[in-house]
């Protein structure tokens, strides 16, 4: 195989925010991510049991934060009350007290406070440059529809749900489901769809998408694997997104395959890796 390093400008999505540096999923995460000059943020996004949209990974809040149990059961008001910022220093199982590693320790109780869809929106809107946002529905089948129908109702409010092509969209839909995207897809077409992969399944293997999905999400596992995959979704005219991407060599691999993105925890170590 004969690798051309692309030419055109490759884009650095922040994973969770910059979250080698400040925990996952907190504005402290997100603002870093953006003063490091990340082109896109990446979050995930869970309903409450009232009904509002929060970037939280897990099912449950027991690892990123001081309290416990599944962010369904959970009111946003009871979410509201614990601190997605310490979870590092817990104490460690041989029960000394772990130093926190963050580089980011922001003293303001709200810049680690849970994060809703809604504060991530504003907090893009107020960057005083473009930066897009790439919003990762988590199990939406659970919800039948109600995690996409919350989350264009939001998109909406700021003027995001339609887009006059997919190109001017600042924001895009992933999802490992391809039920949740033609959700998304079926109440606003111009709204880019990635298509998220952990494996390649034997029905795409020759590099189609779901119906409507111009973005492919492989994990950096099947970039590494199958390089003649991603060329593949390529000759097809599909984009390339990789997540995550945080070493140096993978780096390198998705500019020699012409990726379109990286998704990366270590935004700024990319920049800089790639001259920016
Ligand atoms: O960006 C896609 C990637 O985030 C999917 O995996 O588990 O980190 O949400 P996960
Ligand atoms: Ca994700």
């Amino acid at each position: 195989m004969t690798h051309v390093r692309q030419q055109h400008a490759i884009q650095v999505v922040a994973h969770r925010g910059a979250s080698e540096d400040a925990p996952e999923h907190t504005l402290a995460a997100y603002r870093k991510a953006i003063e490091d000059g990340a082109d896109a943020l990446e979050c995930d996004v869970r309903l409450t049991a009232d009904g509002h949209l929060v970037c939280v990974h897990d099912r449950r809040v027991n690892r990123t934060s001081n309290g416990r149990g599944a962010v369904s059961a959970l009111e946003l008001a009871d979410l509201a009350t614990l601190d997605f910022g310490t979870w590092r220093s817990r104490p460690s199982r041989r029960g000394r007290e772990e130093e926190p590693d963050w580089v980011v320790r922001p003293e303001d109780p709200q810049e680690t406070a849970v994060l809703t869809l809604e504060r991530l929106l504003e907090l893009v809107a107020d960057a005083g440059r473009r930066v897009e946002l790439a919003i990762e529905t988590k199990h939406p089948t659970r919800w039948a529809g109600q995690v996409e129908e919350r989350l264009l109702l939001l998109l909406k409010r700021f003027g995001l749900d339609a887009p006059a092509t997919a190109a001017d969209s600042p924001v895009r839909i992933m999802s490992f489901s391809a039920r949740s995207l033609h959700r998304v897809r079926a109440a606003s077409p111009a709204l880019p769809a990635v298509y998220l992969m952990q494996f390649v399944s034997p029905r795409l293997r020759d590099g189609r998408l779901p119906a409507g999905v111009r973005i492919a999400g492989p994990s950096i596992r099947i970039v590494r694997n199958h390089p003649g995959y991603i060329e593949r979704l390529k000759q097809a005219g599909h984009r390339v997104h990789v997540w995550t991407v945080n070493e140096p060599e993978d780096v390198d691999l998705c500019l020699d395959l012409g990726v379109d993105a990286i998704i990366t925890n270590r935004p700024l170590a990319v920049l800089r890796q790639l001259g920016r």
